[in-house]
Order: structure tokens, then C-alpha cells, then sequence
């Protein structure tokens, strides 16, 4: 029988979040891997700790450290070497431990957003029978939390990363832009003229923090929350919608 690997999207740590079906997979696990808590990393490890808690579940916990990456190799090389490595921690994890029925992983937001843990578990031999679990997304607990649409009416959304929106400015055709991975409130190079942002830290979790207006204007609001959020937390999560306004939201 090949291994049983759900992946189970959890939302952003908030057990509001977790749908049924995840907190029956989590609940019905035999073993759960879970990445060892390190520098910066507690938080969220005493989040995933709490959710299994509050599935019931007696899963064995089987934890794994997630190897340093090669920073001399080129961008993709280093990811899929990295990759590479972690699936074999899984694998030895789970060997190790001598499980036999289904082994949970958990996601944060949903496994196929910017997250690459369906591409490590697809690295796993022999094949195990997967099931994706989806979870609720920082793009829609942002909107959820501001009361926006993501699109304008009948328009296209782009969902984009801050290095992105860096180096190569608004995404052409777009008139509602989500970032994500932005460790530098990137927004601030365009022309912020007509642009409208929606902007939340730790979506989801009791220290959320909402912004939202014409960019132009709040975007230093923006930037002095973040810094300081982050100084006191030692570590932040955000994600922003933005919006050319000629039309209305
Ligand atoms: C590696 S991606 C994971 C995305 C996740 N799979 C999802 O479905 O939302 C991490 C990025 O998600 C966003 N994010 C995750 N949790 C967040 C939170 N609680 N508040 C705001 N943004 C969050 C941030 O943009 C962060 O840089």
C-alpha cells in the first residue's frame, strides 16, 4: 500500500479557519510532521501544536528540520536541491518512525498558493497516495477582513509577489493587484497616483492590523505600523490589495 500524505490547508493558524475536512484529517493522522521550532519560528510552530489540540488528535509528532539552501547555486537549482532535501527528511521522518497510516502535513494558507510543499511530497518514493485538503488563503481572509472584492466588476485579478511588482512595476492588463512575499512594501516604486491599497498584518490572528486608502496617503501610515509591528513581534506577515480607482472598487 503506498504512504498516505494529506496536506491540509489550515488558513492562516486560526482554528475559525479550519474547515471540516481538515480538522477530520488532522484528527484521523497516525503521525503529523511538523518542522522543529527554530529562531523566529515559535510562534507559528505553537500555532500548528495548538491546531492539532484542537482536533483531538493523538497523532505521533514527527518532527524535521528544514536544511539551510545552497545560497551559491542559482535561484531554481538552490529551490529544487532544497526541495530534494526535504523530501528525504520527510521520507526518513516517517521511515524512521515505522508509520503505517495516514501521515498529515500542515499547510499554511492554502498548499497551492505560493506554497511548494505539493512539489516536495510529489518527490517522495515510492509514490504515496496524496490528498490536498484546501485552506483559506491571506488574500481571502484580507478581503474577508476589509469587506473589498478582489476584482472590479467582470475585471481580472493578478496575485503577484513583492519582488515581482519590483522588477517588473504593474502587472500588465490588471486592475487589482494582490501582493504577497513583501518584505519591502514594494507598492511605494509606482506611481500611486489613482491607486487605492487594502492592507492587513497577521490576518486571522489576534494582532491584526488593518489599513486601507488612496496609497498615496496612507502608504507611510503603512510603513510605520509595519516597522513597528515587527519590532515587537520579531517577525510579520502582510499582504495588500491594490486597486486603480478610475472606476470604483
Ligand atoms: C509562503 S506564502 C504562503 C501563502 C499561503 N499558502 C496562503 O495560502 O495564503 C507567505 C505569504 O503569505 C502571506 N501571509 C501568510 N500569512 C499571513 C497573515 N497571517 N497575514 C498576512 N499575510 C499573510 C504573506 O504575504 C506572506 O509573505
Amino acid at each position: 500500500m503506498p504512504q498516505q500524505i494529506t496536506l491540509v490547508g489550515i488558513g492562516m493558524g486560526n482554528p475559525d479557519h479550519l474547515t471540516a475536512a481538515a480538522m477530520r484529517a488532522i484528527a484521523e493522522a497516525k503521525a503529523i510532521l511538523l518542522p522543529r521550532k527554530g529562531a523566529g519560528k515559535d510562534d507559528l510552530a505553537q500555532l500548528r501544536e495548538a491546531l492539532i489540540d484542537h482536533c483531538g488528535s493523538k497523532a505521533q509528532i514527527l518532527y524535521f528540520d528544514y536544511p539551510l539552501r545552497d545560497e551559491t547555486r542559482p535561484y531554481i537549482e538552490r529551490v529544487n536541491l532544497w526541495h530534494d532535501e526535504i523530501a528525504a527528511r520527510w521520507q526518513a521522518a516517517i521511515v524512521d518512525a515505522g508509520v503505517t497510516g495516514p501521515v498529515a502535513l500542515l499547510v499554511w494558507g492554502d498548499p497551492a498558493l505560493y506554497d511548494s510543499t505539493m512539489r516536495i511530497a510529489s518527490r517522495l518514493q515510492p509514490k504515496p497516495q496524496l490528498q490536498v485538503i484546501p485552506g483559506l488563503t491571506a488574500p481571502q481572509i484580507l478581503t474577508a477582513a476589509h469587506q473589498v472584492p478582489i476584482n472590479r466588476l467582470n475585471g481580472q485579478v493578478t496575485i503577484t509577489t513583492g519582488r515581482r511588482l519590483r522588477d517588473h512595476g504593474w502587472p500588465e492588463g490588471a486592475d487589482s493587484v494582490a501582493v504577497m512575499l513583501d518584505g519591502d512594501l514594494s507598492f511605494r516604486q509606482l506611481d500611486l497616483t489613482g491607486l487605492h491599497i487594502w492592507w492587513g498584518a497577521f490576518l486571522g490572528m489576534p494582532e491584526q492590523i488593518l489599513i486601507e486608502g488612496p496609497a498615496a496617503q496612507v502608504a507611510q501610515d503603512i510603513a510605520e505600523a509595519r516597522a513597528s509591528a515587527r519590532a515587537d513581534h520579531g517577525w510579520i506577515m502582510d499582504t495588500y490589495l491594490l486597486k486603480k480607482m478610475a472606476q470604483g472598487a
